[in-house]
């Protein structure tokens, strides 16, 4: 995968993508970052890339004519068909199944802006999809798009050992992950559930469905809304929200 990341302060970038799995991922050439001073592209004597809103207001907007440019030349130089993500708080809510949609891809370029917005032409003209991390604002995009690339590149098959490790994750399964524990069993007085030293891969397999749902019920039920529960799952569930009342 080729990811594009088009800022102002590319600086930003240099730790996070530098270490751990995202440094990994480079070194096997499963996944090649470029970061693009989207500055260097301004057709202005001063390199200026924003300017004040027509109709006034406060703050100033990102101009066209650097992002389009930035843009076209990274397309020139592709023959694939690149995703172009801005990241706004006005985008669509970012979550784990558009992180899997992403990371089928071969190209996306990221587009990261600061100031009080961007051009709307940028947003007709130039990007495929406008997504944001969550409800609250960032003083610019560079973190929302560290967040997006983190979540999506540590889904390209060959990152992660073992394929299992991401299935189970919290979302993947529509709930959230279940309880985990290693040694010691007897940490200070706390004991690890019976169960799980048992041997009995079936029973294991069913406690610990049980406490994603006790998990997700207690602490996200907004998600239990889109789950296939089988009838057994059904009446724990209803046993749970018997035992609240
Ligand atoms: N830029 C500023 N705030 C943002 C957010 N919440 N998500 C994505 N991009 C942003």
């Amino acid at each position: 995968m080729k990811i594009d990341i088009l800022t102002l302060f590319p600086t930003m970038f240099e730790g996070v993508l530098n270490e751990s799995i995202l440094k990994r991922a480079q070194e096997q050439s499963l996944v090649q970052f470029n970061l693009v001073n989207f500055r260097d592209f301004s057709l202005n004597k001063h390199q200026k890339v924003d300017d004040y809103p027509y109709g006034g207001g406060a703050g100033m907007v990102l101009t066209p004519q650097p992002i389009f440019d930035a843009v076209g030349s990274l397309l020139k130089q592709s023959d694939e068909n690149a995703r172009v993500l801005l990241m706004t708080p006005q985008g669509e809510r970012f979550t784990q199944k558009k992180a899997e949609e992403l990371a089928e891809e071969k190209h996306l370029i990221f587009l990261c802006g600061h100031y009080e917005g961007f051009d709307e032409r940028i947003r007709e003209h130039v990007v495929t999809d406008e997504l944001s991390i969550g409800d609250y604002v960032l003083t610019g995009g560079e973190l929302a798009s560290m967040v997006i690339i983190d979540s999506v590149v540590r889904l390209i098959p060959g990152i992660l050992g073992n394929k299992q490790s991401y299935e189970q994750d919290s979302f993947s399964t529509g709930l959230l992950e279940h309880p985990q524990y290693t040694r010691p069993y007897d940490f200070r007085g706390h004991q690890v559930p019976d169960v799980l030293l048992s041997g009995n891969h079936k029973k294991i397999e069913e406690w610990r469905r049980k406490e994603s749902l006790r998990r997700t019920f207690e602490r996200r039920p907004d998600l239990l809304t889109d789950v296939h529960l089988t009838e057994n799952e059904r009446q724990f569930l209803n046993q749970l929200i018997q035992k609240k009342r």
